[in-house]
């Protein structure tokens, strides 16, 4: 019965620690996971369809709040989980630093302005992002971070000849339409229609073949690796040249496939 009671005891107060330290995070830092989540960022980003209005996209369409390197839950998000942006101090390969690195959320204020407000990037002012949105987010990236500094990694910022040469090399693979379709499936969805959801992206498959399919893959490839207006780039730690050359292997037995 002793040792029952003492079980019983241990159990609450692991209980009440846990519910302590969750109950920890500040206002400030709830907030930040309330925009982190919210295409409308609390609102304050206002439908419409001229330059500068919601896309619809959230932070979290294209980033973790958990380390999915180590903790992958099958979903592959264009940019690097948010866990370990206070350890950084600095962005976008160095663009953004010093006291502006707090002022654009850690490099998210450039996001803010161009996913989900449809600000083209060289019109993007990464410190445009309220002042109390930007602090609302970092208390939660500290809050989810703590002492983790977050996966390691390196943005290669590619310029227009590498994006292309990436391309090239990536069309001439071969790949497997099979793993490619679970890729689409992982990464692309979210944003590109399937027959029967729609969305923010361009219709990848259609019933019109294009006239050279081979240009078209190298073309396709380039935008993957290199990115578009709203199209994001994708990283070589994200999607490697083989996982991109299998989810061209996909489209392409997708669009043979509706060849009359
Ligand atoms: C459409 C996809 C997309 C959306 C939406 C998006 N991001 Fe990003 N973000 C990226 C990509 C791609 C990068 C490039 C760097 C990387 O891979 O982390 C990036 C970079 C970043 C970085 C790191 C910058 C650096 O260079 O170190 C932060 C921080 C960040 N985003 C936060 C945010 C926040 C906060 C939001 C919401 C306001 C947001 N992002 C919305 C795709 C997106
Ligand atoms: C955050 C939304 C988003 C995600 C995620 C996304 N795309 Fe896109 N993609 C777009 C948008 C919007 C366009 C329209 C052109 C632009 O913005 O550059 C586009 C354009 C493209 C194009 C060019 C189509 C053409 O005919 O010119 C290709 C190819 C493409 N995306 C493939 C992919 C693949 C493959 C993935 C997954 C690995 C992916 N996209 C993930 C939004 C997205």
């Amino acid at each position: 019965m002793r040792k029952f009671v003492s079980f019983l005891f241990i159990g609450v107060l692991i209980i009440a620690v846990a519910l302590l330290t969750h109950a920890q995070m500040s206002d400030k830092a709830q907030l930040g996971r309330e925009l982190f989540h919210d295409p409308t960022f609390k609102g304050t980003i206002k439908p419409g369809k001229l330059q500068g209005s919601a896309t619809g996209l959230s932070c979290a369409n294209c980033h973790a709040d958990f380390d999915d390197m180590s903790n992958p839950d099958g979903l592959i998000r264009a940019g690097h989980s948010v866990v370990g942006v206070p350890h950084r101090g600095e962005a976008k390969g160095g663009m953004i630093k010093g006291a502006d690195f707090a002022r654009a959320a850690g490099g998210g204020g450039f996001c803010y302005q161009h996913f989900l407000q449809r600000v083209s990037s060289d019109k993007v002012n990464p410190t445009a992002i309220p002042a109390e949105h930007a602090e609302a987010l970092m208390a939660y990236f500290e809050a989810i971070s703590g002492d983790n500094t977050g996966p390691e990694f390196t943005i290669e910022m590619l310029d227009a000849d590498a994006k292309k040469a990436a391309g090239e090399k990536i069309a001439a693979m071969r790949g497997d339409a099979q793993k490619g379709w679970q890729l689409f499936g992982r990464a692309c969805a979210v944003c590109h229609p399937t027959p029967y959801k729609p969305g923010i992206g361009p219709r990848l498959v259609t019933s019109r073949v294009p006239r050279d399919i081979d240009k078209a893959m190298i073309r396709w490839a380039t935008k993957i690796r290199g990115g578009g207006s709203l199209m994001p780039f994708y990283a070589s730690d994200i999607l490697s040249d083989q996982d991109i050359a299998d989810i061209l292997a996909f489209l392409r037995e997708q669009i043979e496939s509706t060849k009359k």
